[in-house]
């Protein structure tokens, strides 16, 4: 609504000490779309004097523009920041602008839009041809952030609110402030003990590590005793405008700060649809928060089998028909938690999950940890809101410019119990912020909200290079959506994230592990991950042209030195789930007992199989639990753990206690009555 975007926020002037510091001088092009010559060229004319007239810290800029020319500009000038669209003298035309602004918003999500239309058919006086509806009305005030009267002769009001929209985008209300107050410069006789990096810039000792990290890393570290700061756990001025400006750039209707990373974020809705209890519908490659959640709330899972790519040992997505399947089978499940895009960058087709969801009364987070930056260009859309998801979890950290642990929750459950909310999130923040995390959020939002568009087909431009030059090689191959699409998903319209590059390295008979070291030792270069055949790497924002070049110099040189394949494992493929004993809660605070997992291997399986274990059992990779607390031991999940810790290539394996080297499991005791088979929920509820 127009009053949501002006509302809560002064129209301020752009802070000119903020802009000087710049690395360029700023341009903003704001295109006059209309098929009215003469009142294009005369608006033009117009709004570009009253900008060399005013001050312009913006560098705005008029341009006229025809109707058929506007996707191709909004698409190719990267400088774009706004668009006044003539809605002509009748309701066709308006309509035609109405049309024009959805389209225009399908592909840059952050552009403003104004609308010049007849005043009597945006609604004012008497109109002298068929009047819009009071709905198409509606969506006028939606789709335009402002409408101006065709007539409009005030040329200086609408240099100047185009302009304050342009700002109020570009404005990092808390990050402002906590600049200012670092250079007001006041005395600390408040925590953090270290009281503005005081107690170390001159000890001997530790004076070093000062000068190391940065005078502001030390003067930024606050506390919720700085008022003007706001507060994170209760936001009414700093923090909540920065919050409501994200939830706008974001496309939701709430948006909250997390300091904790998405790990606390999945804790949050969890705890705010099933505090207490209740069913979920979880993948089982969910990340290891909604396990932890489950066993926090005292949740009943339903647990999905995420499909393996048998050859690269990739899990993807679930299939569709199983998660309808789930919900048709559970008509008391509440939530259904689904990742998307994975750690690979699969993405599900949401909508209609989404929908098949909401039809059954079901709720639904969609972890978006890896996905942040998908709302800021059409290629990566549509989003899970954009898809109708209650509530979305992001780590603004991992693809976009926040610090690690920086993440937002974004809302837009028509049920939403705001003040409940409040108390779950309260219960699992810290109450001491990092105030440059918040800062970083701020500045994150305002990046992608100003200049999002353009760094990521910057993004996109370098993986296509990238791809290109990994297949040039001859022997590596960077994997395209088709070849990750595990045999069963073929029909579920998956996509790919391209920003995250996997290449098959099979053909160089080395494993990901061994290319991933030598990537690091001989070149200086860190991968994301890798598995048995692969490796992947992340584009972000952060990357630039020279590591680009120096990633596939690497590629070209590992790609000769290739040797006769040795013995590489194959992807693994998980033991079936079992069935629950118990609640995961019931069993992972029960009365326990530790057993051997590898002690004369027949023993010790004997004594396993058929015992409730009480922990998360997690081999990395694939990062993908075979045990959470309550399920029942069988003798191919006890086979397949110790295989792997007889393998030569598990790294980890997550759940495992070590007892003098050996490795345990922590069973529920038999006679344990709190986790009695009595009080088991959902028998057959693993898949
Ligand atoms: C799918 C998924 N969700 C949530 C998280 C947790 O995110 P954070 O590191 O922000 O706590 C991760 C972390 O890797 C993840 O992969």
């Amino acid at each position: 609504m127009l009053m949501d975007k002006t509302m809560g926020l002064e129209l301020k002037m752009p802070d000119l000490g903020n802009l000087t510091e710049s690395a360029q001088p700023l341009e903003c092009r704001v295109a006059l779309i209309s098929a009215d010559r003469q009142l294009a060229g005369d608006w033009v004319n117009a709004l570009n004097a009253t900008a060399a007239q005013h001050e312009n810290p913006f560098g705005l800029c008029f341009e006229a523009v025809t109707p058929a020319g506007v996707e191709r500009l909004v698409q190719e000038e990267d400088n774009l920041q706004a668009l006044i669209v003539d809605g002509g003298c009748d309701a066709q035309s308006l309509e035609a602008a109405d049309e024009l602004a959805d389209r225009i918003h399908g592909l840059r999500s952050q552009l403003n839009i104004f609308l010049v239309a007849h005043g009597s058919l945006a609604g004012a006086g008497t109109a002298p041809q068929a009047a819009p509806s009071a709905q198409s009305l509606a969506n006028l005030r939606q789709r335009f952030d402002e409408l101006f009267d065709r007539r409009e002769g005030n040329f200086n009001h609408m240099f100047r609110l185009v302009q304050a929209f342009i700002a109020r985008r570009a404005s990092t209300p808390f990050a402002d402030t906590l600049k200012e107050y670092v250079f007001s410069a006041r005395d600390a006789w408040h925590t953090p003990g270290h009281s503005g990096g005081d107690s170390l810039r001159n000890s001997p000792w530790v004076g070093d590590f000062y000068r190391f990290m940065g005078e502001h890393v030390f003067n930024t570290d606050l506390s919720v005793s700085v008022q003007v700061l706001d507060s994170l756990l209760e936001p009414h001025s700093v923090i909540q405008e920065a919050q409501d400006l994200a939830a706008q750039a974001f496309g939701a209707r709430h948006t909250f700060f997390l300091t904790n990373g998405t790990s606390t974020a999945n804790k949050v809705v969890i705890q705010q649809i099933l505090g207490g209890g209740g069913k979920i519908i979880v993948d089982q490659a969910c990340h290891k928060s909604v396990h932890h959640a489950i066993v926090m709330n005292r949740c009943e899972p339903v647990y999905l089998k995420s499909v393996l790519h048998p050859e690269f040992g990739i899990y993807g997505p679930v299939k569709r028909s199983d998660i309808e399947q789930a919900l048709d089978e559970h008509s008391d499940a509440r939530l259904l938690v689904i990742t998307s895009c994975t750690y690979d960058g699969l993405r599900y087709d949401l909508k209609p999950i989404i929908d098949y969801a909401h039809e059954r009364g079901v709720k639904v987070l969609v972890d978006e940890a890896w996905f942040a930056h998908g709302y800021f260009h059409p290629e990566l859309r549509p989003t899970a809101l954009e898809c109708g998801a209650d509530y979305v979890t992001q780590s603004t950290h991992k693809m976009l410019s926040a610090f690690s642990q920086a993440s937002m929750i974004h809302v837009q459950d028509p049920d939403f119990d705001e003040f409940r909310f409040r108390e779950n999130l309260n219960m699992h923040a810290s109450t001491s912020p990092q105030y440059a995390m918040i800062a970083s959020l701020d500045v994150a939002r305002k990046q992608m909200a100003m200049e999002g568009y353009s760094r990521l087909k910057q993004c996109l431009q370098m993986v296509d290079t990238l791809r290109r030059a990994v297949d040039e090689t001859g022997v590596f191959r960077a994997l395209t959506r088709d070849d990750l699409i595990a045999e069963p998903l073929a029909n579920d319209n998956i996509r790919l994230d391209p920003t995250k590059v996997t290449i098959d390295i099979s053909a160089s008979g080395y494993s990901g592990k061994e290319m991933q070291i030598k990537l690091f030792d001989q070149y200086g270069i860190q991968v994301e991950k890798t598995t048995y055949n692969t490796v992947t790497v992340l584009v972000t924002l952060g990357s630039t042209e020279s590591k680009l070049l120096r990633l596939i110099h690497a590629l070209k040189q590992l790609a000769r030195n290739t040797r006769k394949r040795g013995h590489i494992a194959s992807a693994r493929k998980l033991p079936e789930f079992t069935h629950f004993n118990c609640l995961p809660a019931d069993a992972y605070f029960a009365e326990t007992e530790e057993l051997p997992l590898m002690d004369n291997g027949v023993e010790a399986t004997r004594n396993l199989v058929g015992r409730t274990c009480a922990d998360e059992i997690v081999p990395y990779p694939p990062g993908i639990p075979v045990l959470v607390p309550g399920q029942e031991i069988s003798t191919q999940i006890v086979q397949f753990l110790q295989q792997l810790l007889q393998g030569q290539n598990t790294t980890e394996i997550h759940g495992l206690i070590f007892r003098s080297d050996e490795p345990m499991l922590r069973v529920v005791k038999e006679d344990a009555p709190q986790a009695s088979p009595k009080k088991a929920a959902g028998k057959k509820s693993g898949r």
